[in-house]
């Protein structure tokens, strides 16, 4: 399938990011979120992330022109979804919300255009109940950051298309990504399903007095090799997003994802992580 325009839905720090590496790849994208200053922040976001190679000589001034160029900010659903092959949606993680915009977008978008919903952890189906396209509905999700991280899981649901994951993994090698299949429809697919006990052990960890969070963070980048600690990729993630997923891997797949009553107490302190210059650590 030919794709000429790539509608992305919410240019928060995961959108922002899908916008920023599908311009990149040549394609013309139309980059939507619910006003003004959101859209100004997305796009002053994209910028700057396109200069950290400006001193490594990856890219230069023209060429940083040229992707902004091609990538139009608006806060109209219509003018964003109308046409568009691809609709990538980055809003944020709350089922009613998105099954709303879903129907919304359904009935604008062309026949063939095919939903991409980035999400860590909510039913596929149940967003493509919303439309009358679930064969070309799909789970997209990206990582954070996302012009670094490799990786884009794909989720089926249950009417979704072979065809269409197809499109979507060969859009996915097209912006340097590679992929892997998630089977099965389920809660926290493939990453967050693994992620989020390893953070909510590291939790643990020091609310039971076994270790400072200094040192677990350490003990686990030494001894295993991953560029950030638990606590650290927790404060990255973000607090309060951790436990609103935790909660819901909770009810979806039982009480081993409960999260640590420690995470609890932060949250309710508006520890939310690096976002706010504090979580489980402090930032300037
Ligand atoms: N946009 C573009 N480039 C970026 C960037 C961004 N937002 N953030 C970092 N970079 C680039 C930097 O410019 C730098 O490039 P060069 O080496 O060419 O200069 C490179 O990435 C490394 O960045 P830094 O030197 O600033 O810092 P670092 O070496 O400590 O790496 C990191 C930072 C890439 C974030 C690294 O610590 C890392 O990979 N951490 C783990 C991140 C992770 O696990 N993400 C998944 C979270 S879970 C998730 O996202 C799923 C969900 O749904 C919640």
């Amino acid at each position: 399938m030919e794709i000429n325009k790539i509608a992305v839905l919410g240019l928060g720090l995961m959108g922002n990011g899908i916008a920023h590496i599908c311009a990149q790849a040549g394609y013309e994208v139309w980059a939507r979120d619910i006003e003004d200053k959101f859209v100004e922040n997305g796009l002053t976001a994209i910028r700057k992330n396109l200069e950290r190679g400006l001193k490594r000589g990856r890219i230069t001034e023209e060429e940083i022109e040229v992707i902004m160029a091609r990538i139009h900010g608006t806060t109209d659903i219509k003018a964003a979804v109308e046409g568009a092959d691809i609709v990538i949606e980055a809003i944020i993680e709350n089922m009613n919300l998105k099954k709303q915009v879903y129907g919304e977008i359904d009935l604008i978008a062309p026949d063939h255009c095919i939903f991409a919903s980035n999400n860590s952890s909510l039913s596929i189906q149940e967003m493509a109940s919303a439309t009358k396209r679930a064969d070309k509905f799909v789970g997209m999700h990206f990582f954070n950051p996302v012009p670094v991280m490799k990786l884009i899981e794909i989720i089926k649901g249950a009417k979704t298309s072979d065809k269409t994951v197809q499109v979507i993994e060969d859009l996915s090698q097209k912006l340097g990504k590679e992929t892997v299949l998630c089977n099965k429809d389920t809660a926290g697919f493939i990453v967050i399903r693994i992620l989020i006990p390893w953070m909510n052990s590291a939790l643990f960890t020091v609310y039971d007095g076994v270790a400072s969070p200094e040192d677990v963070d350490k003990a686990m980048k030494l001894g295993t090799n991953v560029p950030m600690g638990p606590l650290e990729l927790l404060d990255y993630v973000g607090l309060d997003t951790t436990l609103h997923i935790m909660n819901y891997l909770t009810q979806e797949l039982g009480p081993s994802f409960t999260p640590c009553p420690w995470l609890d107490e932060l949250v309710r302190a508006g520890r939310f992580g690096r976002k706010v210059g504090h979580g489980v650590y402090e930032y300037k």
